[in-house]
């Protein structure tokens, strides 16, 4: 009896070595997101998550939930430094909360005149310090990902600053993006993303700002009647982990992981213009939403107001920041 135990015992044993790596210690990555899967956001992560598979050998298993289906904006932060979830890619206006303000530049309005300006500044030294103030939070920033650029929307046409006034606007938690709509004379509330639909519906808010990509795939074309193409902010994000856990990792799979995120981050910047630029046409083709273009003299004008953001947000995202950035794009404010 004691001896087919032994044996029995035995057999469990040679039966696990002989299991495949995957099966005997998986690692899952719980990734959660707010938007919806046919996004920039949500095909990245969904890219990442096939190409870690691959290159861990079924190892990782990175599970993604988006659409807010776990987590909203702020629990979602409070989530990763808990252990909870490991892995986000919140929208760079978001990490005020979190206690690392300078990220709010990204949201100084027409700071970057297209991705190519911006990505001189996330893929150099600018972009890199960033990441790295998120150390002391308790986590590691390892990629940027593209979105697009922000959008005005509301149930008027908004093309002077006038047309704004008195809207209740909704924002993301930058306090930079609060300036913004107040230059315009429109009172900013902020509301967690997965709230928008709801509150442009029930009149909660007036309208607000944001890529096509994210107006489309969250049906505001439904309940907005105007949309400016004004591209006056950019909107992207910056993909984070749990600290704790990642250095936890064995290092062959940390490595293998990097190489997963920088495969998945070059699709997620090739992918975003597609994205935006097919949810524009889906939101002309829907016949809900009116989209409209500025007049040269419009977006003088507009610009004029907006930039004034720059100089007034100077304390809260670092004056030298600005002026790096400046230098890094060769952008002039008193010549935009
Ligand atoms: C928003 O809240 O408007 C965006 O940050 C959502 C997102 O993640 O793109």
């Amino acid at each position: 009896m004691q001896r087919r135990t032994l044996a029995a015992s035995l057999l469990l044993t040679l039966a696990a070595w002989s299991l495949p790596v995957a099966a005997q210690q998986q690692i899952v990555i719980k990734f959660s997101h707010v938007v919806a899967r046919n996004t920039p956001k949500g095909e990245a992560a969904e890219r990442f998550a096939q190409l870690a598979a691959a290159k861990t050998g079924g190892r990782v298993k990175v599970e993604v939930y988006p659409n807010s289906q776990l987590y909203k904006d702020k629990e979602e932060m409070e989530a990763l430094q808990l252990g909870a979830v490991q892995m986000l890619a919140p929208s760079l206006a978001k990490f005020g909360p979190l206690g690392v303000k300078e990220f709010e530049v990204f949201d100084l309005p027409y700071i970057f005149d297209g991705y190519d300006a911006l990505h001189r500044v996330t893929n150099g030294p600018i972009g890199k310090d960033l990441l790295k103030r998120l150390e002391p939070k308790g986590i590691i920033g390892l990629a940027y990902w593209d979105n697009g650029f922000k959008d005005f929307s509301a149930n008027k046409p908004l093309k002077t600053p006038a047309d704004f006034k008195g809207l209740k606007m909704r924002i993301q938690s930058s306090k930079v993006l609060d300036s913004e709509m107040r230059a315009l004379g429109a009172n900013p509330q902020v509301m967690a993303f997965s709230e928008v639909y709801q509150a442009l519906q029930t009149g909660v808010v007036d309208g607000t700002e944001n890529p096509p990509s994210n107006f489309y795939t969250q049906k505001m074309h439904e309940v907005q009647k105007y949309m400016t193409q004004t591209g006056h902010g950019y909107l992207g994000y910056a993909v984070i982990v749990n600290k704790k856990f990642w250095d936890g990792l064995p290092a062959d799979v940390r490595a293998q992981l990097e190489d997963a995120m920088a495969q998945a981050t070059r699709y997620a910047d090739a992918v975003a213009q597609k994205e935006n630029a097919d949810a524009l046409e889906a939101v002309k083709k829907s016949g809900k939403t009116q989209v409209l273009a500025l007049s040269p003299a419009e977006k003088t004008e507009l610009k004029k107001v907006l930039l004034k953001v720059h100089k007034e947000q100077e304390s809260r995202v670092g004056a030298e920041l600005i002026k790096a950035i400046y230098k890094e794009t060769g952008f002039n404010p008193a010549n935009p």
